[in-house]
């Protein structure tokens, strides 16, 4: 490796640094970002160092030194950070060009045959109509959206939160399995699949990591996320990964009509495609597969965690579309969970942002399947008390008790559970759980209402637990996406009243910033950079979007997808927040718009309402608001939105597409479907036997249009 020693820099000595005056310090600082900047190049991209390790991060403490002691330096590195710029840790954050989806999950082989009667049932297919799958290994890594521009690998992102990406490109080119140049020269092809770590490379590291007193993975996902995501690609090298290319993402030309050619030239372009991929022509088939893989999994250098069934035809994958975070075509086929028999140490009740309270079982630590497990779910009152949701026992009507030994199992990431109680050992001094009356944060009477399963806190915005949750459910990924805000943050910033409300985080830099009289970045466990980092990720999320910010609030019953159809039917903030504060009266216009939208309950709408009728959050939302960019909505268009913002109306039997089909179509090109007529509508699409739909629409003055008329409209989309 080539060196140059850089040229007339040394150390700052304390000597020097405590001699420079404010001024001074300003001019050196920005010498020194500079040649942080040339030393970032010449490492990551011209792959020709000019400084070795050991100066660089000198240069990097003396960057530090200076930021300490003047505030005016401070400033300036953060510019540098905000700018991309070579401080920042971490990797910056790119939208997707196709958003990453991830899958639904099935376990039985009911929810296979299921999935392929809706699919049958959104395109009206009889049983005469052939479907083919292609079935494929479920790989245990992350995913990762490979984007060639003009046959040369340019980018590489993670999934992220599925919109947003990490771009780990320079990491990603240290992969053996991963291409840099295709000899396909299309402008753009990206392609997607799994990054994982071979079970004996996991191995490997973590022996090696216990030798010298590592960080120990728990599983070869963990460390195939920690590899890829290293700050120094040399580092990400030395780790081994593999990548199995599954999919194609953004593309200038069509690499294949079907999935399972797709793969095949992708095969030809030099990725690795798992070999046990297999084209099926029928549900029997996908699950013959399934068992054959799922006999042969120990064999495997990787890990698996079910398989996947997609359909093979492009052209249907196409028209299947996609809900909000899963494709209609396809599915995951998850293996059954791992158990294990522990022991139950005590019953904790845990208070949800809405009140909720949640026995949670926490147990004698217990490996089940690589994953060290110490807590279980007992979701509610009568499942500790072996009642069912029917009222009817469950598992013989053994209830749970304190120091039971159970059988746990766990399936994914989500929360163990208990499968049953072991009698034989349970000892006779146990006693039944006495569930609590009152919520254990805040005393306030715990109401169970009738048909409900859950008890619920009564103290509102007085229990500081529902605060704290409410606040951690704000902060988090698929809400407001605060980077490096976790749980315990948020925990101890509410114990010493730092933040109580989400407005409190917005104004957290002006109170506790680096000019204030109390800092954060002098608290125990903190330093310069890592409050610079907070304040900067706060900073970033004051852009946000409606739906984020709508889900972000918390409200009981609106969740991420309820959140996004309510941004996407009232477009701008202002306009969703007067409607819902209008709906307040059952018999106002609004009222009957809100549940006139498609997938908006009664439930929904009236915890929606309730909520923003409440002093509290009428008090809190201009505060907040005024803290915030919310963008209006905008849903992602396809070549020509034709239908953009028009309400439409589908009467009686359509002849080419379901009334499933039309539905999605119409909302992909960002439309809005109502069941019922009104003066809002702007078109009604009529079928056969048409009620009297049309004559009502002719009365509201609402355009009638026929079924050609809109597929016509629809083609002009494509
Ligand atoms: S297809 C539209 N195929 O599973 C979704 N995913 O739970 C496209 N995965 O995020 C994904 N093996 O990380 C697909 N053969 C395979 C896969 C696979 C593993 C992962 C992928 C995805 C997750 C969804």
């Amino acid at each position: 490796m080539r060196y140059i020693p850089i040229m007339g820099y040394k150390t700052f000595t304390t000597e020097q640094v405590d001699a420079l005056a404010a001024e001074e310090a300003l001019i050196e600082v920005k010498k020194l970002l500079k040649l942080v900047g040339k030393a970032d190049f010449a490492y990551h991209s011209a792959d020709d160092p000019i400084m070795t390790d050991a100066e660089y991060d000198a240069l990097k403490n003396d960057i530090m030194l200076l930021a300490k002691k003047f505030p005016l330096v401070r400033v300036e590195v953060k510019k540098e950070e905000r700018v991309g710029g070579t401080l920042a840790p971490g990797f910056t954050k790119v939208k997707h060009v196709i958003p990453m989806l991830s899958l639904s999950n099935g376990t039985s082989n009911t929810d296979i045959f299921n999935f392929e009667a809706s699919i049958r049932k959104f395109l009206g297919f009889s049983v005469q109509n052939s479907i083919s799958f292609v079935s494929e290994p479920k790989i245990d890594g992350l995913s990762l959206a490979l984007r060639y521009e003009s046959g040369i690998l340019v980018q590489a992102l993670t999934r992220g939160d599925g919109i947003n990406g990490e771009n780990v490109t320079l990491n990603a080119m240290t992969l053996p399995d991963i291409p840099k140049r295709l000899s396909n020269k299309f402008n753009v092809l990206e392609v997607r699949g799994e990054v994982y770590m071979s079970k004996h490379h996991f191995a490997e590291l973590n022996r090696s990591h216990k030798e010298i007193g590592e960080k120990i993975f728990a599983n070869p996902r963990n460390a195939a996320a920690g590899s890829i995501r290293q700050l120094d690609p040399n580092r990400t090298a030395e780790r081994k990964l593999g990548f199995f290319a599954y999919s194609l993402g953004d593309f200038s030309e069509p690499l294949a009509e079907t999935h399972f050619e797709a793969l095949n030239k992708l095969k030809e372009l030099g990725f690795r495609v798992n070999p046990r991929v297999k084209l099926c022509s029928s549900i029997d088939e996908l699950l013959r597969h399934y068992e054959e893989i799922s006999c042969n999994r120990a064999e495997l250098d990787y890990d698996i965690d079910g398989v996947v069934y997609k359909v093979n035809e492009i052209k249907l994958q196409r028209r299947l579309g996609s809900r909000s975070t899963t494709p209609r075509w396809a599915i995951a086929h998850k293996f059954p969970p791992e158990e294990a028999i522990t022991q139950i140490i005590d019953i904790d009740i845990q208070v949800g942002r809405t009140g909720s309270l949640s026995p949670v079982a926490k147990l004698q630590p217990i490996n089940i399947g690589g994953v060290i497990v110490s807590s279980a779910t007992l979701h509610n009152e009568d499942y500790i008390a072996a009642i069912g949701n029917d009222g009817l026992p469950i598992r013989d009507g053994i209830d749970i008790r304190v120091n039971d030994w159970v059988e746990v199992y766990r399936a994914g990431d989500v929360i163990p559970k208990i499968k049953g109680v072991v009698l034989e050992k349970r000892s006779s001094t146990t006693k039944k759980f006495k569930y609590p009356v009152v919520c254990p944060s805040c005393g306030s009477p715990a109401k169970r209402e009738e048909n409900d399963s859950i008890s619920r806190c009564t103290g509102a915005i007085f229990c500081p637990a529902q605060a704290i949750e409410g606040l951690k459910h704000f902060v988090s990924r698929r809400a407001m996406n605060i980077d490096g805000f976790g749980n315990k943050i948020i925990e101890n910033f509410f114990l010493i009243d730092w933040i109580k409300t989400p407005v409190d985080i917005f104004r957290l830099e002006k109170s506790f910033g680096p000019d204030s009289h109390i800092r954060l970045e002098d608290m125990d466990g903190w330093g310069l950079l890592s409050a610079a980092n907070l304040f900067r990720a706060i900073n970033e999320a004051r852009f946000t979007t409606l739906s984020r910010f709508i889900y972000a609030l918390g409200i009981r019953h609106i969740g991420e997808q309820v959140a996004s159809l309510l941004a996407k039917n009232y477009l701008t903030w202002e306009n969703f927040y007067s409607q819902i504060c209008a709906a307040h009266s059952k018999k106002s216009d609004q009222w009957v718009d809100l549940c006139s939208i498609d997938g908006i309950g009664k439930t929904m709408a009236e915890s929606l309402v309730a909520y923003f009728y409440s002093e509290h959050t009428k008090n809190m939302m201009s505060e907040l608001i005024s803290e915030l960019h919310v963008e209006d909505f905008e849903f992602v268009e396809s070549k020509r939105s034709v239908l953009k913002n028009l309400t439409v109306v589908f009467t009686g039997t359509l002849q080419q597409m379901t009334r499933l089909e039309a539905k999605a179509r119409a909302e992909e090109q960002g439309a809005k479907v109502t069941s019922s007529l009104s003066s809002k509508t702007d078109l009604l699409v009529l079928g056969e036997n048409s009620g009297s739909k049309a004559r009502k629409a002719k009365e509201l003055q609402v355009k009638i249009i026929s079924e050609y008329e809109w597929l016509d409209l629809l083609s002009k989309a494509d």
